[in-house]
């Protein structure tokens, strides 16, 4: 029985216009996805969900979701978990030359799931380092990064970026564009404050919201060019450790964000909230559609006022997580 973790992240600049190739920086977070992986004496798949801020639940099944029983949780969301996991286990019988191997899995989660703090990238790391540890190999950080990318490719039927991969397996704040990923060094502490409106957005759809919407009006390719400028700005703003303009940046990025359709609501309540507190900035995090914010404030006025926001279900402080994909138990 092998137990890995990984963190969630947010994005402090960058989602979307990454998958066109501009670059992005995500932030690791101290949130984990925790998987236990188990060898089986036959072939078989057993996944376990202790808590995935679904209600929890189990699933026995034999690597396809048209079996799954009737279970109180949103089915989108639930065949979206099992997918990931389920092609995170053929990467580590792939990478370890065991394709018969069979699994117990549980899954534990902190993250809440499809609400753009990375709760598939984590699960699906956490589980392919699992997995592979349990059939007896350690694959290094780059290989896990690069196979848990090919889940997100495949689950999310090509629309998927590097970025919350390689941010969940690396930790700390990640830059990357196209097939370039690296950890950025020497990192100020970055004040995140997250507010969550209790809903999830479909990654997939909005990914391709955006595709249709770059391909129909140049002015909707300018605005995720745009956003690839402000990365770079706000790259030099993270080096100069200016937080004030690291929040300019982050509002400026909200707005960008919701010019191509993928904000809600919601979230623009939350940043809004956030904004008329104290903080030095705030965007949303992730695909959108629902979910999350992030919020830069040392101070506690945003926390506070997000709990008084209608609509927004909880509000937390998370801090950077230096830590990448790490074993808890083997
Ligand atoms: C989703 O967390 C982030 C997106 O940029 C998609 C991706 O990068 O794969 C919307």
């Amino acid at each position: 029985m092998v137990t890995s973790s990984a963190p969630g992240k947010v994005y402090l600049f960058g989602e979307h216009a990454v998958v066109y190739g501009e670059p992005a920086v995500p932030c690791a977070i101290e949130r984990r996805a925790t998987v236990t992986a188990t060898e089986r004496e036959d072939a078989a798949l057993r996944v376990r969900a202790g808590d995935l801020t679904l209600d929890g639940f189990t699933v026995e099944y034999n690597g396809d979701t048209s079996g799954t029983p009737d279970v109180d949780v949103d089915q989108p969301l639930l065949e979206a978990a099992m997918g990931y996991v389920n092609e995170a286990i053929e990467q580590a019988r792939d990478a370890a030359d065991r394709p018969e191997a069979g699994f117990d899995v549980t899954v534990d989660s902190a993250i809440p799931l499809g609400a753009g703090l990375g709760s598939s990238a984590a699960v699906v790391v956490a589980a392919i380092d699992a997995a592979t540890r349990e059939l007896g190999v350690a694959l290094d950080a780059e290989e896990i990064a690069e196979r848990a990318y090919r889940v997100e490719l495949e689950v999310q039927n090509g629309e998927a970026s590097r970025a919350d991969t390689f941010c969940s397996t690396m930790g700390g704040a990640v830059r990357v564009e196209g097939e370039d990923c690296r950890r950025l060094e020497d990192v100020p502490n970055l004040p995140f404050v997250i507010g969550y409106d209790g809903g999830s957005g479909d990654t997939g759809a909005l990914v391709s919201g955006v595709r249709s919407l770059r391909s129909e009006y140049d002015f909707a390719a300018d605005t995720v060019a745009a956003i690839g400028d402000l990365v770079r700005r706000g790259e030099r703003a993270l080096a100069a450790e200016d937080l004030d303009e690291l929040g300019r940046l982050m509002d400026f990025n909200h707005g960008l964000l919701a010019a191509l359709g993928v904000s809600a609501r919601s979230l623009d309540a939350m940043v809004w909230a956030a904004r008329e507190a104290s903080a030095k900035g705030a965007k949303l995090t992730g695909a959108g559609g629902g979910g999350c914010i992030v919020a830069l404030d040392d101070s506690t006025g945003t926390e506070t006022a997000l709990d008084y926001t209608p609509g927004c279900e909880r509000a937390f402080r998370a801090d950077l997580d230096t830590d990448g994909v790490r074993v808890e138990r083997a």
